[in-house]
């Protein structure tokens, strides 16, 4: 191949939510696009998201819905290219649509719909996609263009748009390759770890609470500083669920959680009526029609719970509200990149034009989505994220 076919306005690293988005915009612009990728197939990840059927986006998005180090880098890119605007692209292409609680927008049918609309867009827009394609190194030459070495020849561009997202699951093509280049380049990049994660246990509580794998139940979980309200699920490996997940994001090692397995019930006040209206009812009966048997079995007394309510102090009741809405638990660690959602922290915001994204000391040279330092809470934000800055940058490249 001549180097003159392997020379584009624009290279794109990373054929994923971000990338894309922004290949469309630029080739919409009349740019001739190339995205090049490792991996065999594009957008893995939205294919795995949602459970399949992706969680796109959130009726309300905010700068709250994040965690960055600068926690205002995100407003512009969120407000310039919204949820609306998503929407207004699978309503083109008769995408059906749903919401779930919280806002959470989700396909009706499977989430291929969706990388088969960015897909098109790329192709009604000229855009040319390597997949299978290694980048070796990347430099940049007196006058600022790009040069990338790979084994497939060389390739040359003017702006090069770097979206190969975080760590999370790399059985999905996930690399550091990003927060490489950015060092190399002197962008500094935050520290890393896994967000959007089970929570593992310290041996002997997973002991404890290894026969209540698969029970789910509505609760809030704090870390004192943040908290949620939605189901934690038990697994074999420790504590799931969205709730886990959501707080996964604010939790450091060491720290404690407190957990309340009843968060929408006054358990004191109904433990005194119950006592009043069915004084001979055992205790376990009254609390079985708030939580699993086998939960209540686990957190209380055995011979507590087979006392008839006439019989408990108001110290006894106190007991049980502290066991069922107090619970204290200090998580051993996370399940890691290999199941995270998502990765904390990445390229320092402060180094990046939040409306352009491309980089402030190195002209041409752009980061997308999730390799920046822009978290995301679960339920569509990540994905919100990556559209909105791979757009943004997209009006520019
Ligand atoms: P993304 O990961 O999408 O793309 C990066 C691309 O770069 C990949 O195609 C990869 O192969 C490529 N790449 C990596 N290294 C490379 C290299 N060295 N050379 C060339 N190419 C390289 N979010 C949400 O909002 N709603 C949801 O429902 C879900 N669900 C969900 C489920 C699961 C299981 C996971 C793992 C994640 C989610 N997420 C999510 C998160 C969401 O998928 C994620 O934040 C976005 O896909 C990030 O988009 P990016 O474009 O930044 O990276």
């Amino acid at each position: 191949m001549s180097a003159e076919a392997n020379r584009y306005d624009v290279i794109i690293i990373g054929a994923g939510a971000s990338g894309l988005m922004c290949a469309i915009a630029a080739g919409q612009r009349q740019r001739r696009v190339l995205i090049v990728d490792h991996a065999e197939q594009a957008g893995r990840k939205i294919l795995l998201s949602g459970g399949g059927r992706c969680n796109f986006s959130n009726m309300s998005v905010t700068a709250e819905n994040y965690l960055s180090n600068n926690p205002h880098f995100c407003k512009s890119a969120l407000s310039r290219f919204t949820p609306w605007d998503f929407i207004e692209l699978l309503n083109r292409y008769n995408i059906p649509f749903h919401e779930r609680e919280h806002g959470q927008l989700f396909c009706d049918n499977s989430a291929k719909d969706i990388l088969d609309m960015l897909l098109n867009e790329c192709r009604l827009a000229g855009v040319e996609i390597r997949l299978a394609t290694k980048i070796d190194a990347v430099e940049q030459s007196s006058t600022g263009s790009y040069r990338l070495q790979s084994k497939q020849g060389d390739f040359f561009c003017q702006s090069l748009v770097v979206a190969t997202g975080g760590l999370s699951i790399p059985t999905a093509g996930a690399s550091p390759f990003g927060y490489r280049l950015a060092e190399q380049f002197g962008i500094k990049v935050l520290e890393t770890s896994a967000g959007l994660v089970p929570l593992t246990l310290q041996p002997a509580q997973k002991e404890r609470l290894t026969t209540l794998s698969g029970i789910a139940v509505k609760s809030r979980v704090s870390n004192g500083a943040q908290s949620f309200c939605e189901n934690l699920l038990f697994t074999h490996r420790g504590l799931s669920g969205p709730v886990i997940l959501q707080l996964s994001n604010y939790w450091q090692p060491g720290q404690q959680l407190q957990i309340n397995l009843l968060p929408d019930t006054d358990l004191l006040l109904l433990l005194r009526q119950a006592q009043q209206q069915r004084p001979q009812k055992q205790l376990k009966s009254i609390l079985a029609e708030l939580l699993p048997k086998r939960l209540l079995e686990t957190f209380l007394d055995e011979q507590l719970l087979a006392t008839p309510l006439r019989g408990l102090t108001e110290k006894q009741f106190r007991s049980v509200v502290d066991g069922l809405q107090h619970w204290a638990i200090k998580p051993n660690g996370t399940e890691g990149y290999r199941t995270a959602e998502v990765t904390r922290g990445g390229v320092d915001c402060k180094q990046i034009s939040s409306k352009t994204m491309e980089a402030l000391q190195v002209p041409g040279l752009f980061f997308l989505g999730e390799l920046l330092d822009v978290t995301g809470w679960l339920g569509g934000y990540n994905l919100q994220w990556a559209w909105s800055s791979g757009w943004c940058a997209g009006q520019v490249v």
